[in-house]
Order: structure tokens, then C-alpha cells, then sequence
């Protein structure tokens, strides 16, 4: 179909059926229009449970967001509480003691120099408030800065800056970017990233980036610990140490993206502490509310923060919204972190993690699976291709398991949560998906 006029698509509105627009009133972030097969209608939801409008019961496999499973009540009663006792306050205007107790609550968990929070709602907002902080404190420096060096397969959001972060082609857009985003690919295939020897390789093209241009150095260097959207690549080891040193050595300030690894994802409570390196900026979200509520928290190392405190124009950071550091979702997280301390989580999520990438590696030796591959409770699947992955993910389906599908990656991430049963049940309901595709 060619490009159509403006009337031509009113035409079409009308044209299309208003049940099914009705039926579907509610515009789905980053999914085509069409319907897809894969999709549940998802109803209510329980541990490591989830139920669709029919009553179906699967495995939830697909969620970042709940890393303690689904229906903590004391999760529940302490967001309830809180709502009740004071649902929302702005922050620029008031203080209160919910974010103060999720702030340092998150800093006990970061090394001590990640000292200062600014709350957002999203992992996107969180990203841009980071880049922000960055672009700032090289101008209260008096060396303003705007360029920024990234994994060209990175994903750091939707908003318009976040986006413009990324070469992923879903992140294409038509705005002029806002800031000069410098790509770095990753030399060789995908499974061959975790390899030792890729380490140098990597490093040296970051730093190419760097230095690029000595009259224009980049205010930061962005990268998540683990490639997720962009192929679920374990980096390899010594990478983020010798980008840590990089960055020193040429003034860069470093951002690691955990919105997706953070909070016990990869076995360890932020996927950057595989490597025990200090970034300059940490940006958490999804896992660190369990699904409950919306929030993502930038942590900032206090030396960056101390250029706001002295920055004689404004003497604060120019940032924030409405909701940030809203008071329920903070509750939510302080009690998600309760949890995660209490029952070892990480800890869990590393044993079981292990017992998922052994059980799904040596029981796959098919042809149409390239790499198995992962981190903590964070298993990926390399399919021979796009249909195949999809083949696959609508096969788990069928065997009542949700998993993620990424272009040719399967994503097998459970809750923190998940015991052997639960995770030697997935590994027998993957096998029977991947029967499926294989023949
Ligand atoms: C690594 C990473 N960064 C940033 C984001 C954006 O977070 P949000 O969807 O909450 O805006 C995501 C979301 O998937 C992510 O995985």
C-alpha cells in the first residue's frame, strides 16, 4: 500500500470495524496493529502464576517488572498503607520520609560514592534525567559537553533523547536528535561477545569513540551491563573494567543502564557489580518497584552532585516531575527490597539461574537453536532466525509458558522468585516448545 492522504485514512477508520476498535480501544506500546497469535489476555496473576481472561494458567516467564513473583501482600499492604496515609506530595515543593527511606534503602546496596537518588517514573525518564545530570556537570565545570558514546544495539527508551540513544531500527524517529550520539558495534557474532578475548576488541573501539575528535569529547559513555532489546549479549568479562578505566582516563562520566539488569536480575543486585566498578551514574527501574507501582531512581556519585550544590545560577538539580518519587510506589519498593534481603533473591537468582541455563543448554542441541546463553535469572535463546524464535515463543505458549521474543532471541526471565520445580518445569516445557520447531 502506497502512502495514503489524510482522508484517505479517515476512510479507512471508518471502514474498519468500531467492534473491533472497541474491542481493542487501548493503543499497545511497540506492537504492530494486527493481532498476534502470542498474546494473553492477562487476568490476574500469582507467584510465578499467571491467569488470562479464560482461566488458563501459565508460567510467567516474560515479566521483568515482577522480580518477586506476582501478589505479595505485604508488598500490597504497604503501598495500601501508604496510599492511605498520604497518597501523593510533590517533592519540589515538600520532603517526605518514604523516598528519603527508599533512597538510602538503594544506596546500601550501591557502593558508598552513589550516595545521591533523583526519582523518575520510567527506566526512559531516568535515562534522560541522567544524561542531563552528565550534560550539566560538565558545564558547571565550564567544559560544556554533549556527546555521548553507546552501544549501537543498546536500548535505553522510547522518549525522543532516549530513543535517539539507540540505532535499533524500532527506535528509528523523525525528530532531529536531540543530542550527538556516538555508536559503537560489537565486534564479531553475538555468541562470540562473552569470550575473554572480545574484551580488548570492544575496548578499543570505545575507545575510537572517545577519541574521535580531541576537540569534542563526549560527556559520558552509556551502555547497559547486558545487551537485552539489541540481542541479549553477555558482554565479556573485564569489558566494564576497562571502560571504567577509559572513562577516567579521558574525563567521561559513565552511566550503566540497570533498568533491565538491576535489582537482582543477573545474580548480583546490579549487573555492573559482576565487574566491582563504581559508574558515575546508575539508572534502576522495572524490578526495584516488583511491578507494583511505576518508579525508576538515577544514583549519582556525590562528587558529580556536589557541582549542583555549588552551581551559582541555580544551586539544585533543574529536573523532575510531578509523580517523582511518588510516595506509593516508594512504599512499594522499600517493602520489594524487604523481600529481596529476606528470602535471598539474588542470591536465588543466581542458583536458579544456573539450574535454567544448564537445563536448557544441555537438553538443546538442535539445529535451529545458534547459542544458549545468559546471566542470573536471565536465560536467552539464539534461534536460526526471526520465524523461528516465534515459532518457538508461540509453542511455549501453547505449553503454557510466556516467554519474551526479540527479532531471533528467545528471553526465558522468571521471578526472582522461581524454585527448581517452577524452573525445571519450564526447562521440560521449553524442550516440548522447541519439539515443535524442529520437528
Ligand atoms: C535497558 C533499558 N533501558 C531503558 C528502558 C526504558 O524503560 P521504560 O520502558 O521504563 O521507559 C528499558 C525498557 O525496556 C530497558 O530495557
Amino acid at each position: 500500500m502506497g502512502i495514503l492522504s489524510k482522508s484517505d485514512h479517515r476512510a479507512r477508520a471508518a471502514d474498519q470495524s468500531r467492534a473491533v476498535a472497541m474491542d481493542h480501544p487501548v493503543i499497545r506500546p511497540w506492537s504492530p496493529i494486527v493481532e498476534s497469535p502470542g498474546r494473553v489476555m492477562a487476568d490476574r496473576a500469582l507467584g510465578e502464576r499467571l491467569w488470562d481472561a479464560d482461566g488458563t494458567e501459565y508460567i510467567d516467564a516474560s515479566s521483568l517488572n515482577a522480580a518477586c513473583g506476582y501478589g505479595r501482600l505485604e508488598i500490597v499492604a504497604a503501598a495500601s498503607d501508604q496510599m492511605a496515609r498520604m497518597q501523593g506530595v510533590d517533592l519540589s515543593m515538600h520532603d517526605h520520609d518514604v523516598a528519603a527511606r527508599l533512597a538510602r534503602r538503594l544506596s546500601a546496596h550501591l557502593p558508598a560514592e552513589l550516595s545521591r537518588i533523583l526519582f523518575t517514573n520510567s527506566g526512559s525518564e531516568g535515562i534522560e534525567a541522567a544524561c542531563f545530570v552528565a550534560a550539566s556537570y560538565h558545564a558547571h565545570l565550564g567544559r560544556p559537553r554533549t556527546r555521548v558514546v553507546t552501544f549501537a544495539r543498546g536500548y535505553h527508551g522510547s522518549t525522543t533523547l532516549a530513543r535517539s540513544l539507540s540505532q535499533l531500527g524500532p527506535t528509528a524517529h523523525w525528530f532531529n536528535d536531540p543530542i550527538r550520539v556516538t555508536p559503537v558495534t560489537i565486534p564479531g557474532t553475538d555468541r562470540d561477545a562473552r569470550d575473554p578475548a572480545t574484551s580488548p576488541l570492544l575496548l578499543a573501539a570505545f575507545a575510537e569513540a572517545i577519541t574521535q575528535d580531541p576537540a569534542d569529547a563526549p560527556m559520558a559513555v552509556l551502555v547497559e551491563p547486558l545487551i537485552n532489546v539489541g540481542g541479549g549479549v553477555v558482554l565479556p568479562p573485564g569489558f566494564l573494567r576497562g571502560l571504567r578505566k577509559l572513562c577516567d582516563e579521558h574525563g567521561v562520566l559513565l552511566i550503566i543502564d540497570e533498568v533491565f539488569t538491576g535489582i537482582g536480575r543477573t545474580g548480583r543486585m546490579f549487573g555492573f557489580q559482576h565487574e566491582e566498578i563504581t559508574p558515575d551514574i546508575v539508572v534502576s527501574s522495572k524490578g526495584l518497584s516488583g511491578g507494583y507501582a511505576p518508579i525508576a531512581a538515577v544514583a549519582i556519585q556525590d562528587y558529580v552532585y556536589q557541582t549542583f550544590v555549588d552551581d551559582p545560577f541555580f544551586g539544585g538539580v533543574r529536573y523532575g516531575h510531578t509523580t517523582s518519587g511518588h510516595p506509593v510506589a516508594c512504599a512499594a519498593s522499600i517493602a520489594v527490597l524487604d523481600v529481596i534481603e529476606k528470602d535471598g533473591l539474588v542470591d536465588n537468582a543466581r542458583r536458579m539461574g544456573t539450574r535454567l541455563l544448564d537445563g536448557l543448554a544441555s537438553s538443546i542441541d538442535r539445529s535451529v537453536v545458534r547459542d544458549v546463553r545468559g546471566l542470573g535469572m536471565l536465560v536467552i535463546l539464539e534461534m536460526d532466525g526471526d520465524d523461528s524464535a516465534a515459532a518457538l515463543a508461540e509453542g511455549a505458549r501453547k505449553q503454557r509458558l510466556l516467554v519474551r521474543q526479540q527479532g531471533p532471541i528467545v528471553m526465558v526471565v522468571p521471578p526472582l522468585t522461581a524454585d527448581a520445580d517452577v524452573i525445571d518445569d519450564i526447562v521440560s516445557r521449553m524442550r516440548s516448545a522447541l519439539d515443535g520447531v524442529d520437528g
